[in-house]
């Protein structure tokens, strides 16, 4: 069997996007190829051929991920896939390592991906990064605290993707790990029910406060559970998409949600801090879980540590030794200095106050966790104890990384 390795061809879609939908257990629809040629570019996916045929793709997007105000190039890794009688024999782990390359050369320095499958990609350095709190509740069992606000909701759609961008871009562009959407990104990620078989829209509602500002906006849909109850089909609200940028916005939205009285249930991913179930009479008709967020992959230590601001106090510096087996470019001994919102690494001849892999290198990035918690459990190997303290510092963030984004 002779494998051929490399990108696709336009000509190729219609078979990349049959592969893709039955290794996801979907049934490819007629026109998903087209699709995938309107959305994607061919350089953007690397798959494996034998016989001139798809049988395993890693798609690679571009993308700018937004932390304290600054972007950083990001690769969306979405999806991964490989036929199933072509698993376990290493080709979603070749393309993989490719791929990992090639966002070297187009200078994305970091990466993500969801997955089920944390140990595979684990092996390829990516490393859980970024969390999620869900909130599960009845809405008719819901009472606020605080009372309605004067403002409306009016219903929008697809083509106001501008107006949602504008609100996204005023909340998101301090805070910590939500990307920067572009138009094909709202209607197609955020808009669309992706995975439904009709494409389905979903509902759209901006709110706006007295004076008749934009304050907020929400993006929802209804999803029946396969369930009856009394006769009736039971369905919930999952909320993709929640934005407001004052009280009285996240006040409004929420009133507008409870109005489904169909639903049994809400569903909202929500970011960790997010404080709804306190805004509630009774907390504990609110049920939280721990919701996934993206693994994450410093892909260029350099690269990744330039463009990240520096949250931290006066200034910070340490060594640390990077292994990195699937991009060996990574490993080594880097000085790491933070100063004045910045950061820098430069390759050292100095000893290493720590030592870990460079997955662990993605949570101490993102802000998801420090230094001291990664020692505690030996994720770091601790040569100088002080300098745990210059790492977390370094790596400080205001806000816990988090996206409302999937991919
Ligand atoms: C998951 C999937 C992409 C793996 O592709 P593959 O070509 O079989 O993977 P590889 O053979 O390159 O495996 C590389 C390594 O990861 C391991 N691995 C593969 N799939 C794994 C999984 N689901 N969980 C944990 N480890 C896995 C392999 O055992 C191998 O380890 P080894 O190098 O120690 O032997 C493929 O099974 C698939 O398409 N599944 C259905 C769709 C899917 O789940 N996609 C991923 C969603 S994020």
């Amino acid at each position: 069997m002779s494998i051929e390795y490399r990108h696709v061809k336009d000509s190729e879609f219609d078979a990349l996007a049959s592969l893709e939908s039955i290794a996801f257990y979907g049934r490819p629809r007629p026109d998903d190829g087209e699709y995938l040629r309107k959305l994607t570019k061919p350089e953007w996916t690397l798959a494996a051929f034998d016989g001139g045929k798809p049988i395993a793709a890693v798609r690679s997007i571009p993308a700018a991920r937004l932390m304290h105000g600054t972007q950083t190039p990001f690769a969306l890794i979405s999806p991964a896939t490989c036929q199933a009688a072509y698993r376990r024999q290493g080709h979603v782990s070749k393309l993989l390592r490719q791929s990992l390359e090639l966002m070297k050369e187009r200078g994305q320095p970091i990466s993500g991906l969801y997955t089920p499958h944390d140990a595979l990609y684990r092996r390829y350095g990516w490393e859980r990064a970024e969390e999620k709190r869900n909130l599960s509740f009845d809405p008719g069992r819901i009472e606020f605290r605080t009372p309605a606000p004067p403002g409306k909701t009016r219903p929008a759609t697809q083509d106001d993707w501008k107006t949602l961008d504008a609100i996204y871009r005023r909340h998101v562009d301090p805070l910590n790990g939500a990307l920067v959407r572009e138009e094909d990104w709202w209607r197609f990620s955020v808009m669309i029910d992706w995975e439904d078989k009709d494409r389905r829209a979903r509902e759209i509602v901006v709110w706006a406060d007295e004076s008749g500002e934009d304050r907020g906006y929400v993006v929802y849909q209804n999803r029946p559970t396969g369930q009856r109850e009394n006769g009736w089909p039971q369905q919930e609200i999952w909320v993709r998409d929640f934005v407001a940028l004052d009280a009285g916005a996240y006040r409004g939205l929420w009133q507008h949600l409870l109005t489904h009285d169909m639903a049994s249930n809400v569903v909202y991913e929500s970011h960790p801090d997010d404080p709804f179930v306190d805004l509630c009479e009774d907390p504990f008709v609110v049920t939280v879980t721990r919701g996934e967020g993206p693994m994450i992959r410093i892909v260029d230590v350099e690269g990744a540590i330039a463009s990240r601001p520096y949250a931290g106090g006066s200034s910070a510096s340490f060594t640390m030794r990077i292994s990195d087996e699937s991009a060996p470019w990574n490993e080594g001994v880097w000085r790491v200095e933070a100063a004045e919102g910045k950061m820098r690494a430069q390759k050292t001849d100095a000893a290493p106050d720590v030592e870990m892999s460079v997955n662990f290198l993605a949570p101490l990035y993102t802000g998801f966790r420090t230094a001291e918690t990664l020692a505690a459990v030996g994720m770091i190997t601790v040569h100088r104890a002080e300098a745990l303290a210059e790492i977390t510092n370094a790596f400080a963030v205001t806000d816990p990384p988090f996206t409302q984004d999937y991919y």
